[in-house]
């Protein structure tokens, strides 16, 4: 029997029984979350790398890289209003394609773009390149290419978003821990002031995740960092605010 959206009952099945078998393994072995992400954040790569990067700014080429630049310049005018931010290192967590990293290069000495999915790291060193910029790709999703204290600024846009809690608090270690005494950490969260809907499966690459702003405030001092700016901007998803937050070593 064929349902309204053309899948056989027994096809239906199928799915959830495989939806439900992915999310058992997902919660018993971490790195298959990863190995998710990977898979998932790759073939969108291949398919379509403006729209899943930057969906409102992925209308041609031009007004992708400008969108990079003009986010840059907004993003570092918040994080110098929050305090003073070193022009050594710049990290970025989840660089994609090098939509941001590249611009990045032009304010700081060096900057490293990790990123778990290879395909999009392909596209950046060909497209994305600069002296000053080292492109890695995060094996397992879990540590952070760098030495400790070695950062002045990390950045993660629109990434924290899409990944569960669990990998959310391991980035926020990370960032800690390589960020140099008063270095800065900028990212943003979709957030709901009460009620945030419930946490997707731990392997579901793309929902967002939400957060109150409350829980996110609870989170600044929980991983060991002071919060210096906060911005609220409007969200597409009913009920939600995008909170870009600067918090300070
Ligand atoms: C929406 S894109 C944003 C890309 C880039 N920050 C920008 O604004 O152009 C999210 C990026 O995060 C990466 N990503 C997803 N899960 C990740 C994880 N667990 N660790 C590191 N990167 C991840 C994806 O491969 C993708 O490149």
């Amino acid at each position: 029997m064929a349902t309204t959206d053309g899948q056989g009952l027994g096809d239906r099945m199928k799915t959830r029984v495989k939806r439900a078998i992915e999310s058992v393994v997902c919660r018993i072995d971490p790195a298959y979350v990863s190995y998710r992400a990977r898979r998932d954040w790759n073939h969108a790569a291949r398919h379509m790398p403006r729209e899943v990067t930057a969906t409102f700014d992925a209308r041609d080429w031009e007004t992708y890289w400008e969108s990079g630049r003009r986010q840059v310049r907004d993003l570092l005018d918040l994080a110098r209003r929050a305090g003073p931010l070193g022009t050594g290192l710049a990290v970025e967590v989840g660089c994609g394609l090098g939509r941001l990293t590249r611009p990045l290069a032009g304010h700081f000495e060096r900057v490293v773009g990790v990123d778990i999915a290879g395909e999009m790291l392909k596209i950046a060193r060909r497209d994305a390149a600069a002296p000053n910029i080292t492109y890695e790709l995060l094996k397992t999703g879990e540590r952070l290419p760098v030495d400790d204290g070695a950062a002045d600024f990390v950045l993660a846009w629109t990434v924290f978003r899409h990944v569960p809690r669990s990998t959310f608090a391991n980035y926020l270690d990370e960032a800690r821990r390589v960020l140099r005494p008063a270095g800065s950490l900028l990212f943003e969260a979709q957030v709901r002031e009460s009620d945030p809907r419930p946490e997707p499966p731990p392997c579901d690459s793309f929902s967002e995740r939400e957060y109150s702003p409350a829980e996110l405030r609870a989170c600044c001092s929980a991983h060991g960092f002071r919060a210096a700016a906060e911005q609220f901007g409007p969200s597409v998803t009913p009920g939600t605010q995008t909170l870009i937050v600067v918090w300070r070593r």
